[in-house]
């Protein structure tokens, strides 16, 4: 089974568009669980561009499914994290200028500090994902060091224009799954995934996880949080192999 991890971060950006109270991003968690999400996806960002210390604490109170937490390499965050006690941190790079993740965490260059940052958490009982480029050093080193899964970034598949692009980017997704999990290793992926794009995707025999959170949040507005979320579940149920 392939299991939804749904992004809430961009209900969160809406909300500090205007510096209120709404839209709440722990009521699109409990909305997205209704919806059927296996999992709940937020970043807590050094910069607090969208989600906030209060909706950190408040989803690891009251989110029953998987609770993922995407990180930087940081010190202040990860200790935020062994507090909350997600069920998953994700290492992700973090740069104040992006408007969103742009690249995979380079693990070949960071690998000390992730290093520590999966001793302390494999201490407080948390698993821990990297976020990487499907490149095969980036999934042996993150293997190397005892991360527990990997999340490919699929932004290139999902901006490819031409065939041969899109052929590409689903070649290397492919080859750096497979690596993955002969070195058993998790193999999540997310970035930019779509209802029209996730077939290919989901289609691929090993993925376990897959992060999506814009494109489910875009359809959100028009045909609520809990339908968005049960249409995205309904394809990778049909397009996974197993
Ligand atoms: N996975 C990671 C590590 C991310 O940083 C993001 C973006 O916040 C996502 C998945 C979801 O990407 P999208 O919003 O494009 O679906």
């Amino acid at each position: 089974m392939l299991r939804l991890g749904v992004n809430i971060d961009h209900v969160a950006t809406v909300r500090q568009a205007r510096m209120t109270v709404e839209p709440d991003p722990i009521w699109a968690a409990a909305e997205a669980e209704l919806g059927g999400a296996d999992g709940i996806t937020f970043h807590l960002r050094e910069d607090r561009r969208h989600i906030q210390d209060r909706d950190a604490v408040l989803l690891a109170e009251t989110v029953n499914a998987k609770l993922n937490m995407e990180m930087a390499l940081a010190a202040p965050i990860a200790k935020i994290a062994l507090e909350l006690k997600p069920d998953q941190v994700c290492l992700v790079p973090e740069k104040r200028q992006e408007v969103t993740t742009e690249g995979g965490l380079d693990v070949l260059k960071h690998r000390k500090a992730a290093v520590q940052i999966i001793k302390k958490m494999h201490t407080a009982g948390i698993e821990v994902s990297m976020f990487i480029d499907p490149v095969i050093d980036q999934v042996k080193v993150s293997a190397e060091i005892g991360a527990d899964s990997v999340e490919l970034h699929t932004g290139k598949y999902a901006n490819a224009r031409t065939q041969r692009q899109t052929s590409g980017a689903l070649r290397a997704l492919e080859k750096g799954l497979i690596t993955g999990l002969e070195l058993d290793l998790d193999v999540h992926a997310g970035h930019g995934i779509t209802y029209h794009n996730v077939g290919p995707l989901a289609s691929m025999p090993g993925f376990s996880e897959f992060n999506i959170g814009h494109s489910i949040i875009a359809r959100a507005v028009f045909v609520g949080l809990r339908d968005a979320v049960r249409e995205m579940k309904e394809l990778l149920d049909k397009f996974c192999p197993i």
